[in-house]
């Protein structure tokens, strides 16, 4: 099996936040898809050992922030290579509340979700989630997972699903 043929499916650049007992918190994430339209719903795919999982099961809700090619880079590395049970994340990023749930500020826009069902693999929760509420912020080109490999020259972690070891 080849699996670099997976590095040819394409996806954008987000994070997926939430609540940990009142204070925002959330991990970058490239797997996030639309479902359906009517009514909308998306998924996102987030692993057992990230803490946002666990706030997520928490609260029932979560929200999808879509970076721009032009959000501050650190942005991803804030939230894709530290982890909110020990690091404040959004004290060092600007977010703002959208429909109840704090989202990033310097990106695309926003989908709010409230979690409606949920699939559990080998190491990843598949969270379903029902569109609540959705923004554009401003006219952005949004950053695609291949724009963040080939211009910021940005790395997959361990834990996000498209990770590959270095043979
Ligand atoms: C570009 C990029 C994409 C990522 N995609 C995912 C993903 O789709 N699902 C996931 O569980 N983790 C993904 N990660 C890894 C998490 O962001 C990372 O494990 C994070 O530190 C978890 O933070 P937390 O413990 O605060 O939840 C990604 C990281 C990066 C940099």
């Amino acid at each position: 099996m080849n699996k670099n043929v997976f590095h040819k499916l394409s996806y954008g650049v987000y994070v997926v936040s939430t609540w940990d007992n009142g204070r925002p918190t959330g991990c970058t994430a490239n797997s996030a898809m639309q479902i359906t339209s009517a009514p909308a719903t998306v998924a996102v795919s987030i692993n057992h050992d990230n803490y946002t999982n666990k706030c997520i099961k928490d609260t029932g809700r979560f929200a999808i922030s879509i970076l721009a090619e032009d959000s501050l880079p650190s942005i991803i590395g804030t939230f894709g290579f530290r982890s909110g049970k020990d690091t404040d994340k959004f004290s060092e990023v600007e977010y703002r509340v959208e429909d109840h749930m704090p989202v990033v500020a310097d990106s695309c826009g926003c989908i709010v979700c409230e979690v409606i069902d949920s699939m559990e693999t080998a190491t990843h929760t598949v969270f379903l989630g029902e569109v609540k509420g959705a923004e554009v912020f401003g006219d952005r080109e949004a950053m695609t997972y291949s724009y963040y490999h080939k211009v910021i020259k940005g790395k997959s972690p361990k834990n996000a699903p498209t990770y590959l070891p270095e043979e």
